[in-house]
């Protein structure tokens, strides 16, 4: 045992340097293979993803959208408290419902008729700013004589023009 040879025991420091260059390796290819092509072009995100939803078709148009073909409900919309509330939000989104290039409907727009379309913004919640004017539904209701129906707020407001 005393001529040994110093290399003999290194065999397993071989076996760990090759399977650490196996891992190395499959790492590289992985990359290769798997990270797309335009990642980090622009930055920490695939660069092609910008031009894929910037070829959306565009679904909202805003309020004047609305206007060529519903012109009394756009004015009366945008003369009173609720001009700041796009149509889009309480209806749904333009390209569901018309056509704007050939002028003409294409399906049902929702109309949303029960109390929670107005509760979404207007139920009292400590989290809103104070200014913003909220209620107590069912108080405020019966304080103004009218009866807490899935409906009620349209009793005695009108949603294009709440006052
Ligand atoms: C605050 C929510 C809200 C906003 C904002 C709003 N609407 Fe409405 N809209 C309603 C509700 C609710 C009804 C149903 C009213 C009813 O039944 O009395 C309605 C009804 C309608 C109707 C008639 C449908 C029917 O069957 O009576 C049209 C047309 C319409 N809205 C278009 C518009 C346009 C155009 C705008 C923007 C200029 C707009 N709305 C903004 C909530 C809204
Ligand atoms: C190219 C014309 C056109 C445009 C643009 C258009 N509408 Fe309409 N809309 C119609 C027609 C036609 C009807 C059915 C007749 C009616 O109620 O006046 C209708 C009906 C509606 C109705 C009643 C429910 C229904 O589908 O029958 C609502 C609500 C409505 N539109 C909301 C909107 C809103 C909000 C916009 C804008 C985001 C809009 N519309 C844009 C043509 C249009
Ligand atoms: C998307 C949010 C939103 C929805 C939904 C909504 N409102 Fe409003 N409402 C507003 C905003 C914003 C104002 C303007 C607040 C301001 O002037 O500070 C307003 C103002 C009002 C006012 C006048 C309050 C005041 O003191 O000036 C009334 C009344 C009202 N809304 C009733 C309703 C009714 C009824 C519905 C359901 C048909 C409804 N709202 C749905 C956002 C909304
Ligand atoms: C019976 C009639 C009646 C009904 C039903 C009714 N309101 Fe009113 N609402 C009024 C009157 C009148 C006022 C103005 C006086 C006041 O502030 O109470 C008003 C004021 C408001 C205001 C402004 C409050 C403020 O502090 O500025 C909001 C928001 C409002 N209503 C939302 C609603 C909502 C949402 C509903 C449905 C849940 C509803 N209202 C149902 C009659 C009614």
């Amino acid at each position: 045992m005393t001529s040994e040879n110093p290399l003999a025991h290194s065999k397993h420091v071989f076996r760990a340097a090759l399977l650490l260059l196996a891992v190395v390796v499959a790492l590289i290819l992985g990359r290769l293979f798997f990270v797309p092509e335009t990642w980090g072009e622009y930055g920490f995100y695939r660069g092609a993803a910008v031009g894929e939803h910037r070829a959306e078709p565009v679904r909202f148009g805003g309020d004047e959208a609305c206007e060529p073909c519903h012109d009394a409900e756009y004015a009366e919309h945008a003369a009173g408290v609720h001009a700041p509330v796009r149509c889009e939000l309480c209806h749904g989104p333009v390209a569901l419902h018309a056509d704007l290039e050939e002028g003409e409907k294409l399906a049902e727009m929702p109309v949303r008729r029960g109390r929670e379309l107005c509760e979404l913004c207007h139920r009292a919640q400590a989290a809103r700013p104070a200014s913003f004017p909220q209620i107590d539904v069912r108080e405020h209701v019966l304080e103004n004589g009218g009866e807490v129906t899935p409906d009620a707020c349209f009793d005695c407001h009108d949603p294009h023009s709440p006052y």
